[in-house]
């Protein structure tokens, strides 16, 4: 949510103005300086020395400058009373340890307080309903936990209050009505419970913004003193277990502009009225609740609606009609509900529709011959309804138009030519009375690679040309096709065509010739069932798969197939692999990462395969591997084979994470992340080994590990990626490639070369190098620049030598004595793991087991005294 970021930082920035006002900001200093002797660098300070701050970001903080001057410290000086509104922005600098709101609240005019994007491990401090004049209190992806404090209602001048993304449980306190200043609420995310009082809405008149999202322990019906709150322009309450009806009241929420519902047990009518007052309403999601009657027409009235979801509940009657006239509407999703009458004919030059979901309802009449017209129109799927009449020969005029199912109506007559629609990749029209040939024309439109005719009336040759695309699947079964099926519809590995229930169909490649127009003796038959055996067996293992399987044509030899519905084409994807996507090279090609539509990041490793890797072997190998679910392994979404002459390039396609690799971060100026952040990466890659190692079937070894292929989320939490490419590159391209490549050799272990068999020690190896980066802070490959040995000869060197731990330890993680203590035992552990001797190296769960203990609670800062504290008021 960019604009809700800038809608809430605008916010902070007029709020802070505002307290730096005369007379407010007079006040907030008058009373600090007066009872406090202390300057407010030394509280500032006392406050930084209970941090844990790995990075040093608050290193520069000294007493020889002026606190304003100091790095996330911003001073906003007051109109003329002299005073000044302190901000403090410590997001995101993996900030630990203990917040001491005693003295940081009492620096003078403390307004804004953000603490987000850190890991603390504890409650919501008590204390800071001391920092009176705080305007924004920003704690959102804090680490904080427990139930949220009473106290905070003290905190009068709130503006803005986020505390997403925490593990906070336990009511809302009905306390935070009390204030009234509010204008953003964030407790999004949470483990909130119980009901919400109804004040928390009556007296929160100012909020702009609110969430409630994902906090799947509420249950509270919507009170209607939501309505009171006049000015909200973001209500998201999705996922949050609300129950009951929607109350009159939200229909006077003027204002609105994103209306998030959806994923509760919501039920009942809409109020008649519901839609009349939204006129900036931009995003209205309902979907996946229980409601039911007709949907008021008034959404008519809502001018700026460009997303509309309601999908998945029981709404009857019909779509209000004045719903497709909204000037601005992108996407409506209407699907699985009870809709009935008919789909109205669209000004299709003024739309601006792109998807058009309402499948499995009941709407009856034709297909309008606009919907095909809209230019921007990309997916029209009204599956499973009571369409009648012909396929409007409109249907796929649209240049975007990528995907249509009307499978399962009554439509009739014949299929029109479809020529226009270059980009259609999936056509289902099964499940219809269709009579007439398959039109010759599918076969020049250039991605077209899903294509269901079944179960119609279909009459005719199946044409040639289909021989042309490069089909996933072609699904014809069951009409009256006649005559020669085109023979490389059927031979060799080609993709699934389902041929049955057609019995005027020959040419199979049992067949000596199609002569004989009557019946095709039975030996054919068995053929065909042999065919269409082995042709399931392959497309059922797919769609077991999440049935996202999508090939598409490109240079007539490129095939993509996707395990995810991530939005590129074979196209795209090969355009993107530039030099200027590139992010590294590894030992068999470079690696690219690729910015999708949507924002998902892609990571896509290229290589040359051996030439007996076919197309189907390479298609299997991946199959496996984007099956593994595991928290520690990266997803594998699709991969990309380009057979052009000989042996084929492979691209595979891994999920990327924001925060990239272990690799960048250790290579980063400065490698500043604490010891138990380290140890929670280490922890998770062993994790994710053991899953391979032990867990998943087939068991497999991971091959390449390396920092490089270990990925970080957000609270890092690592992924393990890049595995698999033995498969693809085969064994002996594998060996011979990973001998060359000098930059990764330091992880892979010594008896490699002399040995024929992978073994699950080999990973060990690498994982115990990549231990030793977290514990040096070092590059694996050369740790020292003075120096060119790579980080376990580096280390060895210096262990036995008095003194020599000290280092070897990276300073910046060892901070306290625990920390240099844990950092010690997992140095004797990644010794083990780096073993020459194979059969000395532990196996990945043992790995795990050692490093868990580690992470005791001696490790961490003592618990914050919760209960103890009492606050005076
Ligand atoms: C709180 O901080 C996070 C991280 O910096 C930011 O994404 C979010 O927008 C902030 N919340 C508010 C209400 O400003
Ligand atoms: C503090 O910042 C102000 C304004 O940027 C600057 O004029 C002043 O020299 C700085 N003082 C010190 C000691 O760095
Ligand atoms: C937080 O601290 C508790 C002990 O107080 C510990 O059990 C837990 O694992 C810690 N959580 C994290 C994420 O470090
Ligand atoms: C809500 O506001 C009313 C005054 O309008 C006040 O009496 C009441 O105490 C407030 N509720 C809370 C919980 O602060
Ligand atoms: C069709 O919609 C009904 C609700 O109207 C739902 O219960 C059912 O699961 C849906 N079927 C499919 C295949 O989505
Ligand atoms: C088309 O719709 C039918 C019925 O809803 C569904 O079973 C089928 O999977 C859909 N086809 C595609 C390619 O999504
Ligand atoms: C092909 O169509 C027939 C008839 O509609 C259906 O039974 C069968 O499941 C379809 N096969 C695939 C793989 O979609």
């Amino acid at each position: 949510m960019a604009t809700t970021a800038a809608a809430a930082n605008l916010l902070l920035f007029s709020a802070v103005l505002l307290l730096a006002t005369p007379s407010n900001a007079a006040s907030a200093a008058a009373p600090a300086v007066a009872a406090m002797p202390v300057q407010p660098q030394e509280l500032l300070l006392s406050f930084r020395s209970s941090l844990n701050d790995p990075s040093g970001a608050l290193s520069t903080w000294s007493r020889s400058t002026p606190y304003c001057n100091w790095s996330h410290v911003t001073c906003t000086a007051g109109g003329g009373g002299g005073g000044v509104a302190v901000g403090l922005s410590l997001q995101g600098l993996g900030l630990s340890g203990d917040i001491a709101a005693e003295p940081l609240c009492r620096v003078p005019g403390l307004a804004a307080l953000s603490l987000a994007s850190n890991t603390f491990n504890q409650t919501v401090p008590l204390q800071l309903s001391r920092c009176a004049l705080l305007v924004s209190l920003n704690l959102s992806s804090a680490g904080l936990w427990g139930p949220l404090p009473d106290q905070l209602a003290m905190l009068a001048s709130l503006a803005s209050l986020d505390l997403s993304g925490n593990d906070i449980e336990g009511q809302v306190p009905p306390g935070l009505a009390a204030l009234r200043g509010l204008q953003v609420l964030d407790l999004g995310g949470n483990r909130l419970s119980g009901v919400l009082h109804p004040a928390l809405f009556r007296n929160l008149t100012k909020l702009h913004f609110l969430d409630l999202s994902k906090n799947q322990f509420l249950e509270s019906e919507l009170p209607p003193e939501l309505g009171e709150m006049a000015g909200l322009r973001w209500l998201f309450l999705q996922g949050s277990g609300f129950g009951g009806a929607i109350p009159e009241t939200l229909l006077q929420l003027e204002q609105l502009e994103v209306l998030d519902l959806s994923m509760n047990s919501l039920t009942g009518a809409l109020p008649p009225a519901f839609g009349h007052n939204f006129r900036k309403l931009l995003s209205l999601d309902l979907s996946q609740n229980g409601f039911s009657g007709p949907f008021p027409k008034e959404i008519g009235k809502c001018v700026m609606l460009q997303r509309f979801q309601v999908q998945g509940n029981g709404f009857t009657g019909e779509l209000p009609a004045g719903l497709w006239s909204l000037p601005d509407l992108r996407v409506v999703r209407a699907e699985s509900n009870r809709f009935s009458g008919r789909l109205p004919e669209l000004s299709a030059a003024a739309s601006r529709l792109e998807q058009v979901q309402v499948d499995n309802n009941s709407i009856s009449g034709e297909i309008p011959r606009s919907i095909g017209m809209v230019r921007t129109m990309y997916r029209f799927t009204a599956s499973a309804n009571r369409l009648a009449g012909g396929l409007p020969d409109t249907l796929c005029d649209s240049p975007a138009m990528s995907i249509i199912n009307v499978s399962g109506n009554a439509l009739s007559g014949a299929i029109p030519e479809l020529t226009r629609c270059r980009r259609l990749v999936s056509l289902s029209l099964s499940g219809n009375a269709l009579t007439g040939p398959i039109p010759a024309s599918l076969g020049g439109l250039p991605v077209l690679t899903y294509i269901d005719v079944s179960s119609n009336g279909l009459t005719g040759a199946i044409p040639a040309e289909l021989q042309g695309l490069k089909l996933a699947l072609l699904n014809v079964s069951y009409n009256h096709l006649t005559g020669r099926v085109p023979p490389s519809l059927v031979s060799g590995a080609l993709p699934a065509v389902f041929l049955q229930g057609n019995p005027g169909l020959c040419g199979l490649p049992a067949d000596g010739g199609c002569d004989a127009p009557a019946a095709p003796p039975s030996r054919n038959r068995l053929a065909l069932a042999a065919t269409v055996a082995s042709f399931v067996t392959g497309v059922l293992l797919l769609l077991a798969l999440g049935a996202f399987a999508v090939c598409r044509r490109l240079h007539a030899a490129a095939k993509l197939v996707l395990f995810y519905p991530i939005k590129i084409t074979a196209d795209e994807l090969l355009a993107a692999l530039r030099d200027k996507n590139a992010i590294g090279r590894g030992a068999f090609g470079k690696v690219y990462l690729i910015e999708l539509q949507d924002g998902q990041n892609i990571a896509v490793k290229k290589f040359i395969c051996s030439s007996n890797q076919t197309f189907g072997a390479v298609k299997n190998h991946m199959k496996t591997f984007a099956k593994i679910r595991h928290k520690n392994i990266a997803r594998l979404l699709g991969f990309c084979y380009d057979s052009h002459g000989g042996g084929g390039e492979v691209s595979v396609i891994y999920e990327h994470l924001r925060m990239g690799s272990l690799q960048d971060l250790i290579r980063a100026p400065k490698f500043a992340v604490g010891w138990n952040d380290r140890l929670r990466i280490a922890i998770g890659v062993a994790e994710g080994l053991v899953y391979l190692h032990r867990d998943y079937t087939p068991r497999f070894l991971h091959r390449d590990l390396k920092s490089s292929n270990v990925l970080l989320g957000d609270d890092f939490e690592p992924r393990v990626t890049g595995f698999g490419i033995d498969r693809v590159v085969g064994e002996k391209a594998y060996r011979s490639s990973l001998a060359s490549d000098l930059n990764y050799s330091c992880y892979i272990a010594p008896e490699v070369n002399c040995t024929k068999k992978p073994t699950h020690l080999m990973d060990v190896y690498s994982f115990g190098v990549i231990l030793l980066e977290l514990i040096t802070g070092k590059p694996a490959g050369q740790p020292a620049s003075d120096d060119s040995v790579d980080i376990v000869r580096w280390v060895r060197r210096r262990v036995n030598v008095a003194g020599g731990a000290a280092q070897i330890l990276d300073p910046a993680a060892a901070v306290s004595h625990a920390a240099q203590q844990g950092m010690q035992a997992a140095l004797e552990l990644a010794l083990l793991c780096t073993s020459v001797m194979p059969d000395q190296r532990p196996a990945m769960d043992e790995v795990v087991r050692s490093l868990q203990l580690l992470h005791s609670p001696q490790t961490l800062p003592p618990p914050p005294p919760f209960t103890g504290v009492a606050v005076e008021p």
